[in-house]
């Protein structure tokens, strides 16, 4: 009997021992930095989906991005010079646009990602190769959706500067009282400063968000040309 209970115990220290080393080996194998918190992320999202968002993490040093608010959407260029960085930024926005047209959300944790599923089929995406990447274009009719949208690619940005840092915090709604309080404008750009308020000098202007601004000084439109979004509105 006490030679019974021997032998089970041993097996089910092998299993556990079996089990434990055989996910370290995988989370190995995928080169992953560790990520508890994708645990929450839901089932939805494929391996291969989330093994390519956390790679482009990995590599987020190596990728560029430049975003340009338009009248009814957001335009993006997302380039690396690595070509393995290249390929993963072609197959993550691919992806992600025929989860747009699937309605497979992803991220559904985060208040921004998960409104922007909701509204996917107001959304009108555009991905065109460029030599080193990808150019987006995402257009729709509906102002609360180019709002969602242009926040989202700010997001990606984020992504991009901070790498893996970023990857659980949580993005609020346009139009949220967090995002408000993130808005720091005072002049409407025509005739007062958006940084300041102040009367504007017609000579220090600058193209910003497809228009052109005016300030009262030259520190006011290097801090708009650096952070549009804090001082001006789409
Ligand atoms: C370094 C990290 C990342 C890079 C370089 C990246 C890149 C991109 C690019 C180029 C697009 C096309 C739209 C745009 O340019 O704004 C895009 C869209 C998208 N990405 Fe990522 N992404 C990253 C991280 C993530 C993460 C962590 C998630 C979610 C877990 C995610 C989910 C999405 C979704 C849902 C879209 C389509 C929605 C939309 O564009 O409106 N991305 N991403």
């Amino acid at each position: 009997m006490n030679r019974l209970i021997r032998a089970s115990l041993r097996m089910t220290a092998a299993a556990i021992a079996i089990a434990v080393f055989g996910l370290t080996g995988f989370a190995q194998d995928r080169g992953q930095e560790g990520c508890r918190g994708c645990m929450r992320m839901g089932q939805s999202q494929g391996p291969q989906d989330m093994q390519t968002i956390h790679a482009l993490f990995n590599e987020h040093k190596k990728i560029r991005r430049t975003v340009k608010n338009i009248e009814n959407g957001v335009e993006t260029l997302t380039e690396s010079d690595d070509q393995a960085v290249q390929a993963m930024i072609v197959e993550h926005a691919l992806a992600m646009q025929k989860r747009l047209e699937n309605k497979q959300p992803i991220r559904q944790w985060d208040p921004l990602f998960a409104e922007l599923f909701k509204h996917a089929e107001k959304i009108t995406m555009q991905i065109s190769k460029t030599q080193r990447g990808v150019r987006v274009v995402e257009t729709s009719s509906d102002a609360y959706v180019v709002k969602l949208m242009q926040s989202h690619a700010q997001g990606v940005s984020e992504f991009v500067a901070e790498g893996m840092s970023s990857m659980h915090k949580s993005h609020e709604l346009p139009g949220s009282k967090a995002d408000e309080k993130s808005f720091l404008g005072k002049g409407d750009g025509l005739t007062t400063c958006p940084v300041t308020g102040a009367p504007v000098d017609k000579s220090i202007k600058a193209e910003i968000l497809g228009r052109t601004v005016y300030f009262c000084c030259q520190a006011c439109r290097d801090a708009a040309q650096k952070n549009p979004e804090l001082y001006l509105k789409p």
